[in-house]
Formats: structure tokens, C-alpha cells, sequence
């Protein structure tokens, strides 16, 4: 991963992620829409506990449409109210704000019903790596949005965000690990992004890949790199994949790791098309 998760790290994330919500009504858990299983923190229902959560799929640019209606009515059945959105070109934000603040709401009521002044409600978004959560603060942190923590005078480290006139956010994320010890597990994270190159084998992880797309859409890879007849190798396909891109090594044959970290780029970056790698 970006950020290596031993215990001490993970005893920490959490601890910071339980400071944090003391501060907060209501909790954003990202989840990437292509995989809201596979990207959800084991330990979730413990850490957030009673306090009143959104369960926010990012990434529904690079997602089944389907899939991710199938997810949002799966959450909602659940008792956790779902929206869907795109961080990258600000589909769905508006939404998931009105959603916040009405998770919120209950809690702030509550707060001035004990004679306390006026506040506004206030959010958190945690996540584990790579889901986005940097993407959606700072998107809503743009231009419109007031910073409300550096007033003179407040001396708090926190930096909040307005977000409209009734719900404010934590301008830090809460990081959380994902479930590692899964492979078919680690193969999504990996595929998706969540995982970097350096800590597992594209070979390995293109060659499931080109297989799953075969099974799924061969047309699509027949078509983008002029394959020709379809084929049933596996590697083959890749092979072909490489000579269509002039991907050689000195000597004249494949780069099979060029190939396939290429052909996994492309369908992170949603080149091959929009998918779901699990449904509810
Ligand atoms: P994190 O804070 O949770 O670790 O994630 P971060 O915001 O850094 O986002 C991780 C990657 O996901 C980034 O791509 C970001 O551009 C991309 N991303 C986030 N939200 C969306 C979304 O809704 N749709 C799409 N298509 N992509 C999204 P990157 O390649 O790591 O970096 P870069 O392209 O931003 O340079």
C-alpha cells in the first residue's frame, strides 16, 4: 500500500479516527463504488459505532451504473442511508451535503435542546487509502467554501470547512486499512489502484484481469488493440496487446511487465469502460 499497516499503525489510524469523531454528528465513509466491499474497513461498525454515518461511493465515473444502484439499495436495506458520487467532476456532492446534514440533524437538535447556543453540524470523512478522500475535501473546499477554523482567536488545531449554511467538515480525513489477508480481496485493491505497483506482480494481476474481461467484454479488448480473432490464451491476448503498443524488449520480445502495467492503467483510468468488480 501507499502507507505500509502494521498493528502500531493501525492501533493509531484508529485511535485518531475515535478522537476525531468525538467531534463530529455524522460520519462520510467513502467506499470506491467498483468495490464498496473489498474498500470498507473490517473493523468499521466498531469504530463509528451509534454515530450517524453516509456511506459515500466515489469513483461512480469508473463504475457499473447498475452495480452501483444494486450498492446504494443493498446500504439503504441495511439501515445506512447511500449516495453515489464522481470527487473527479463533482457528481452527486450536493446530494451527499443535504444527506450529511439530515444525518446530522437529530444530533444538533439535541445539543441546542439542552439550551446551548446555535452550531452548526459538522462531518468527517474516513477511508482507506486511495478512495479519494483527499479528492472530495478538496473539492469541497473550493472557492465557495469558507474556512471556519482560522479565525483569530480559535486556537484549535482542526481546520473546518463550510459546506452551505448548516453542515461543516473536518478538513483531515480519517485513514483506515483495508482487509488484506484476502487474496481475491487484494486483487480488487490491487486492480483498482488502492495498492501501488511496488508491492505486488502486474503480471500476475493482468493476466486475471484479461481473463475476467474476456469472460465479460472480449469485444472491448478485440476492439481498442485491433486484436483480430478472439483469443482464448490469456497470454496470448496480452502478447498481442504489447505488439499492438511496440512494447519490446531488447532481443525483440514482449515487455510483459510494461504490458501489463499498461493494460491495468487502462482499466483503472476507465479506458476499457465502466465496471464493478463485486455486487451486493
Ligand atoms: P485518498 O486521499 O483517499 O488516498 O485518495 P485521493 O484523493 O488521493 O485519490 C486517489 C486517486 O483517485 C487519485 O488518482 C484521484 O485523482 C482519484 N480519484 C478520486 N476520486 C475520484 C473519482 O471520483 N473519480 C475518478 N475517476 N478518480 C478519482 P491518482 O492517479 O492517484 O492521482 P492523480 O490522478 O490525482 O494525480
Amino acid at each position: 500500500m501507499d502507507i505500509q499497516w502494521y498493528p502500531g499503525h493501525m492501533a493509531k489510524a484508529r485511535k485518531q479516527v475515535q478522537q476525531n469523531l468525538q467531534m463530529v454528528d455524522v460520519v462520510i465513509e467513502l467506499l470506491d463504488a467498483r468495490i464498496p466491499a473489498s474498500s470498507r474497513n473490517p473493523d468499521i461498525n466498531a469504530i463509528l459505532k451509534e454515530k450517524p454515518r453516509l456511506v459515500v461511493l466515489n469513483k461512480s465515473d469508473l463504475a457499473d451504473p447498475d452495480a452501483t444502484v444494486a450498492w446504494l439499495d443493498y446500504f439503504s436495506r441495511n439501515g445506512f442511508p447511500a449516495v453515489a458520487v464522481d470527487a473527479h467532476h463533482g457528481a452527486g456532492i450536493k446530494k451527499m451535503i443535504a444527506l450529511a446534514e439530515q444525518q446530522a440533524r437529530p444530533a444538533v437538535q439535541k445539543y441546542m435542546a439542552r439550551g446551548r447556543l446555535a452550531r452548526l453540524a459538522r462531518c468527517m470523512v474516513v477511508g482507506v487509502p486511495n478512495v479519494g478522500k483527499s479528492m472530495l475535501i478538496n473539492r469541497l473546499a473550493g472557492k465557495k467554501a469558507a474556512r471556519t477554523g482560522n479565525r483569530p482567536g480559535v486556537t484549535r488545531g482542526e481546520q473546518w470547512i463550510k459546506l452551505g449554511g448548516k453542515l461543516e467538515l473536518l478538513d483531515t480525513p480519517g485513514i483506515l486499512w483495508p482487509k488484506f489477508e484476502d487474496p481475491e480481496t487484494a486483487y480488487k485493491l490491487a486492480v483498482t489502484g488502492a495498492i501501488k505497483e511496488q508491492i505486488y506482480n502486474p503480471e500476475e494481476i493482468c493476466i486475471k484481469l484479461v481473463q475476467w474481461l474476456l469472460d465479460k467484454a472480449s469485444g472491448v479488448l478485440t476492439s481498442r488493440y485491433k486484436l483480430g480473432d478472439i483469443q482464448e490464451n490469456t497470454w496470448e491476448v496480452i502478447e498481442k496487446i504489447g505488439i499492438y503498443r511496440g512494447f519490446y524488449l531488447t532481443g525483440g520480445k514482449i515487455d510483459g511487465y510494461k504490458t501489463a502495467v499498461f493494460i491495468i492503467k487502462e482499466f483503472r483510468e476507465g479506458r476499457l469502460g465502466k465496471y464493478s468488480l463485486e455486487f451486493p
